[in-house]
């Protein structure tokens, strides 16, 4: 579990946000299963295969009109609408879907993801896939879960026995050491690495002990938000690639169970 924040906010604030947190992502959710395999419209962003959909667009609305409804003056950071920029010292921090390329398809790997930053530490995160009814949730100090019981990573402690998972940006690929150096490293010495297409849902599998680990580069801030916080308190490490304090606004991110940390680190790094 995280602890080396100071918590500045009342019990009773934490018990209104988290109760907004839970309403919120279950708004996103019901709206994203409604539209799961049915017909909607769907854009290109910069990238052929950089979608946005009706339905995230959708979910994002309802998640806005829960979290205006209880916290007007919140600041909200969310993918498809940018920042509404308040002086409040809370943040949300919203995916309305992670994985929108796989919801596009019909593949029940996506989620909201919805993370809740005060004064620029994640103070609790939720991020629920409603298509296989997984719903995970961690508050700093306070332990991970899902569907209200407790999670642990996973206790493997070399990167030859791991299993892992990255995803791929939509540019950025052909960099020296980039996504796909790594990748070719670690799988041409046999190490399994699945990529499932939802930044959000590879972190809960690290916290849910199914991954031992996970790299990414090029993250935006909403699709980690939520789940670096779950896997640190699930008992796992969170860092960028010098293996240094992970923050959200930074591109690269490395979770892992904490056991192989320092060994990932150094295959990510070509440091082996
Ligand atoms: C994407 C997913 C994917 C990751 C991409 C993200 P989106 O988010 O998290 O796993 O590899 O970098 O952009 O576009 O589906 O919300
Ligand atoms: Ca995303
Ligand atoms: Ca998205």
């Amino acid at each position: 579990m995280s602890d080396d924040h100071e918590i500045r906010v009342s019990p009773y604030l934490c018990a209104m946000l988290k109760s907004t947190l839970i309403k919120a992502t279950e708004a996103g959710a019901k709206v994203m299963k409604e539209y799961f395999g049915g017909t909607f419209k769907i854009s290109n962003k910069e990238g052929i295969n950089n979608l946005v959909t009706e339905a995230d667009h959708a979910s994002e609305k309802a998640i806005f009109e829960t979290i205006k409804n209880e916290f007007p003056d919140h600041f909200i950071l969310s993918e498809e609408s940018g920042a509404l920029v308040t002086n409040s010292n809370i943040k949300w921090i919203v995916d309305p879907i992670d994985g929108t390329v796989n919801f596009a398809h019909g593949i029940p790997l996506c989620c909201v993801s919805i993370g809740v930053e005060e004064s620029g530490e994640m103070l609790m995160g939720a991020v629920y896939n409603p298509l296989i009814d997984e719903f995970y949730f961690a508050q700093r100090g306070f332990g991970a879960t899902l569907n209200d019981r407790r999670i642990f990573v996973s206790g493997e402690t070399k990167v030859s026995r791991a299993c892992l998972v990255t995803g791929f940006p939509y540019t950025y690929l052909d960099q020296p050491n980039g996504p796909l150096e790594v990748f070719s490293r670690l799988i041409r010495h046999g190490i399994p690495v699945r990529r499932l297409g939802s930044a959000a849902m590879d972190l809960c599998w690290v916290a849910a002990g199914r991954f031992d680990g996970f790299y990414e580069h090029k993250l935006q801030a909403w699709d980690s938000a939520a789940g670096f916080l779950i896997v640190e308190e699930a008992g796992g490490r969170v860092s960028n690639f010098r293996g240094s304090r992970y923050s959200p606004y930074q591109p690269h991110i490395l979770a892992t169970n904490g056991k192989i940390h320092e060994e990932l680190l150094r295959w990510v790094n070509d440091e082996i």
